[in-house]
């Protein structure tokens, strides 16, 4: 067993996230596609976006705060995306695929929100200010989105609600 510094771990982290951004970059269009609720599809679409821009962002967190990310892959978010995909093509499209597809992508982000947060309190503790800021920003990003799919559930599981009434 090695002996691993925080700093270690902190780039772990960070690689970990890394790899996850970048399979989600390629799920998410998937998820676009197989939703059927067009605000769900463009949701879907936006955060495809803004995982691109926070890719972007950890390119930035490793120069400022001068390491090297690891090659390793994130098996947390291959499962996640598997599940999803299993969704795709066990349910037909329409609402129920749609109402998976929010929790498959609640998932995702939940895991995010960990992830980030775990980074920004590492970072903190490393005095890494200019890398906390930007995970920071990301953190919301993720927390805004996650808020964004519960309040479209609650709408879609309301309108469900009306029609079964
Ligand atoms: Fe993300």
């Amino acid at each position: 067993m090695t002996r691993k510094t925080l700093q270690d771990l902190f780039v772990h982290s960070l690689s970990d996230i890394y790899s996850a951004e970048k399979q989600l970059t390629r799920a998410l269009g998937k998820l676009s596609r197989a939703a059927s609720n067009e605000e769900l599809s463009k949701a879907f679409q936006t955060h495809l976006e803004e995982t691109q821009g926070q890719i972007e962002r950890i390119d930035k967190v490793v120069e400022s705060s001068g390491i090297r990310l690891k090659r390793i892959k994130c098996v947390a978010m291959e499962g996640l995306v598997e599940e999803g995909q299993e969704l795709i093509e066990e349910i037909e499209k329409g609402p129920v695929l749609d109402a998976g597809l929010v929790g498959a992508a609640q998932k995702v982000e939940h895991y995010e929100i960990a992830a980030y947060g775990t980074l920004c309190a590492l970072g903190k503790q490393l005095g890494l200010n200019d890398a906390v800021k930007l995970l920071q920003e990301t953190l919301e990003e993720e927390k805004a989105t996650d808020l964004k799919l519960t309040q479209f559930a609650q709408k879609a599981g309301n309108v469900q609600a009306q029609k079964a009434a």
